[in-house]
């Protein structure tokens, strides 16, 4: 009940600084994305983190330290050494801050990585310099055909495979790609609830905060687990994490709080900056709200290729 008194008030914030309907209609396809994450290059660093992780933390016991944003490192770390893999994908590979983590760790490893952000890549690029079995490069996750049948031992994608509107297709990729028994690592957030039984406040701030990360809509978490059944994948291990989450979440809406509680200068500003970075606030201010209302919820899935 709290939860829905905050959101509706935190909407009426949000209408005084932006256009809700305009947010709302924006079209999030992969150019708006590759625009979306050229703009944020600099932000990003500036607004969550200098180390490049550029995700949620996992704050186990409910304190944020950088070391929390670096638990989907540690999970493929444990899975290279249970399987005595060779040969690891990273989806999305972005600036490449956990592929270059974990390639330190594995000289004898060899990474890959895409993604269809050439301002991400860049920052993955610098990093591959350094060492000689990190190997990022162009390349969409829907269509993986730079890379042989059965290649890895291992794929994994942090909070990206949300913007994805054919998961099927991923999943179909990645399975190619896989060896026997080879394992898919997902991080991720879903919707929680039946679209169809959202409240009308949720509905709204669903999909302003889903807009303001350049994205399309969460898919359901059920809804992907349909598709993963149409696989030959199984799910080999699953975690509902989103209270872990919470911590980093908090810092992004502390920041965003500041931004609503004055909306006058926020309309101001937010007259010179483009709506791809400036959107991000209404991410920050309503996906706390979000998680804490059981309407979002943040898993990691792992898949095994049978
Ligand atoms: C929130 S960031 C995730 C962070 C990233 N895993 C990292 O470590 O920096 C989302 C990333 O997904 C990438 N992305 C979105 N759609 C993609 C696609 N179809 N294929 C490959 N990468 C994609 C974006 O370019 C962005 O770098």
């Amino acid at each position: 009940m709290q939860n829905q008194k905050a959101l509706k008030q935190k909407i009426e914030n949000i209408s005084n600084v932006f256009e809700i309907n305009k947010v709302i209609n924006l079209k999030t396809n992969k150019k708006y994305i590759q625009k979306y994450y050229k703009i944020n290059k600099i932000p990003y660093s500036l607004f969550h983190t200098k180390t490049d992780l550029m995700y949620m933390g996992v704050s186990r016991d409910g304190i944020y330290k950088e070391d929390d944003l670096l638990e989907a490192a540690r999970t493929v770390e444990k899975y290279i050494k249970k399987l005595n893999g060779t040969a690891v994908l990273e989806l999305a590979t972005g600036r490449g801050a956990s592929s270059f983590h974990i390639a330190q760790k594995f000289p004898k490893v060899k990474f890959y990585g895409v993604d269809i952000s050439k301002g991400q890549l860049d920052f993955a690029y610098k990093k591959a310099k350094k060492i000689n079995n990190y190997y990022p490069n162009f390349g969409d996750y829907h269509d993986l055909s730079q890379f042989e049948n059965e290649t890895f031992d291992i794929v994994f994608v942090i909070e990206a495979l949300c913007y994805s509107i054919n998961k099927y297709q991923v999943l179909t990729e990645v399975s190619r790609v896989l060896k026997k028994d080879g394992i898919f690592i997902i991080f991720d957030g879903y919707l929680n609830k039946n679209p169809k039984q959202l409240t009308s406040d949720e509905k709204i701030a669903t999909q302003l905060a889903e807009k303001g990360m350049a994205m399309d809509k969460f898919e359901t978490y059920e809804s992907f687990k349909e598709k993963i059944k149409k696989t030959n994948f199984n799910i080999d291990f699953e975690e509902n994490i989103s209270q872990f989450t919470i911590p980093t979440m908090k810092r992004f809406e502390k920041k965003a709080t500041l931004f609503f509680k004055h909306p006058h200068v926020a309309k101001i500003i937010s007259k010179f900056l483009p709506k791809a970075f400036i959107y991000n606030t209404i991410s920050g201010y309503l996906s706390c709200t979000l998680m804490q209302m059981n309407t979002y919820h943040y898993m990691i899935t792992i898949l095994k290729k049978e």
